[in-house]
């Protein structure tokens, strides 16, 4: 049976943490849709794991923090637990199990989300059910966004989602504005997130003082023109503006371009899903990992963003005296009311990249554009914990991580609105070039 909100009596919290359930569901189930059997789970490229292996595991995770932890329960499917567990079943090992078939799964999930939905029948959840709820939306919303990347690194077709498109008018582009620096001024900055917002992960906690030096950010992220300049003067073959880890990647991989890119005759044309279009010099770079963000910007004469100089940029409103900024601190560039159509490319309302001069609505108060959105940024920064760091309940999730990868920030066109905000960490190895990264740099 599937169960739906209408059927089962809930309070409004009870309701609206259902219905982020069902929306971010919908979404794992349309991606999945138009998949055949073998693309469902293959093929075994670095990087991608199966899609079908993504579908059970997003249910296994609501039984696993809801029934499991919350409730106390065994698992619902013995052998569910041991299949979909990310952190006990290595990537390189999620090709080898056999899965049960999409229905078999579809089955499962659904019967996991039955019983999620019909246990807040009729009384007011929990601070802890809010919380694990909310967790789940956000866990099931992050592999939405996996599922993207792994159909455009497969080279399936592009999604096809039931969803409002961005409107032409919030695409529009003003033809006369120009990439630039913004100055931001020195100050003490309250790095990480505040108490108070709707869902936070552990390695946002808390926001802390940390000293930042003036610095110029450039208003819009690096460009396909930008990068290609870089590709086309010997970027990749030009040792000196590459790090010894870099060297080592360039050397492993044996990339001279960006991966997905192609010559068609003299011009660059890049794999998107499984179409090649031509590059849009306006669009934001994509698909850059750490070494070669960095490798560009040795090249350009600029260096990436730490976290703060990021943060900063994207929260902080300027001070009347120009000299500094004061201690509000925005939700998102724009202010603290959820991103909606016009202010930021995400939610695959415009299924892909969108040129860096759109959104002037969705500006930091410093005049930084795009900073929510479009793509994923690189930060100079290595994923630590914040000071005064507790580990949250769901212990796998940040702390293997610290350490080992890089931080991104500000969310990319795939992203959910629900997940993002300028306080959001996402982390990745340095050698990641399949998620939907790009980067913006700071004048050195
Ligand atoms: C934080 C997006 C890097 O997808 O690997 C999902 C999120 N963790 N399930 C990832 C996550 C466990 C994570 N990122
Ligand atoms: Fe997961």
């Amino acid at each position: 049976m599937v169960i739906k909100d209408k059927d089962v009596s809930l309070t409004t919290t009870g309701k609206e943490l259902i219905d982020a359930l069902l929306d971010t569901r919908q979404r794992e189930l349309e991606l999945m849709e138009d998949l055949s059997s073998e693309q469902l789970s293959g093929p075994r490229i670095r990087n991608v794991e199966p899609p079908l292996w993504e579908l059970g595991h997003v249910g296994w995770f609501q039984d696993r923090w809801v029934l499991q932890h919350i409730d106390k329960q065994k698992p619902v499917s013995k052998r569910a637990n041991s299949l979909y567990d990310s952190f006990n079943i290595p990537n390189s090992e999620r090709f080898e199990l056999y899965f049960p078939d999409i229905e078999e799964t579809k089955e499962y999930i659904q019967d996991v989300l039955d019983r999620i939905i019909q246990r807040l029948e009729g009384r007011e959840p929990t601070e802890e059910e809010i919380y694990f709820y909310r967790l789940s939306t956000n866990h099931e919303d992050m592999h939405t966004e996996t599922l993207h990347h792994i159909r455009q690194t497969c080279g399936y077709s592009a999604p096809s989602l039931s969803l409002e498109k961005e409107s032409d008018a919030a695409l529009t582009i003003d033809p006369d504005y120009e990439s630039h620096d913004v100055e931001i001024p020195e100050g003490t900055y309250q790095l990480g997130g505040t108490k108070g917002t709707h869902f936070v992960f552990d390695n946002e906690k808390w926001a802390h003082p940390v000293q930042v030096n003036p610095f110029e950010i450039s208003s819009t992220p690096v460009t396909f023109g930008q990068y290609m300049k870089f590709v086309d003067e010997g970027g990749y073959g030009d040792r000196t503006l590459w790090s010894d880890e870099g060297l080592a990647w360039l050397e492993k991989s044996q990339q001279t371009q960006p991966v997905f890119w192609k010559k068609d005759g003299e011009n660059w044309v890049w794999r998107w899903f499984d179409k090649w279009l031509p590059t849009n010099s306006h669009h934001p770079m994509i698909h850059v990992n750490w070494y070669e963000a960095n490798a560009y910007s040795a090249w350009a004469g600029r260096r990436l963003p730490s976290e703060a100089e990021w943060e900063l940029a994207a929260s902080s409103e300027p001070s009347s005296n120009g000299n500094s900024f004061t201690e509000t601190k925005r939700m998102y560039p724009w202010g603290d009311h959820q991103p909606t159509n016009g202010l930021a490319n995400l939610d695959s309302r415009a299924m892909g990249l969108v040129d860096v001069r759109a959104y002037s609505a969705g500006d930091s108060a410093f005049g930084v554009r795009q900073m929510i959105g479009n793509v994923w940024e690189w930060t100079a920064d290595t994923f630590e914990a914040f000071p005064g760091y507790v580990i949250d309940p769901y212990e796998t999730y940040s702390e293997p991580s610290f350490g080992q990868q890089k931080v991104l920030r500000g969310g990319c066109w795939a992203t959910r609105s629900r997940v993002i905000r300028n306080t959001f960490r996402n982390f990745y190895t340095p050698d990641r070039n399949n998620i939907f990264a790009g980067f913006r740099t700071i004048k050195k």
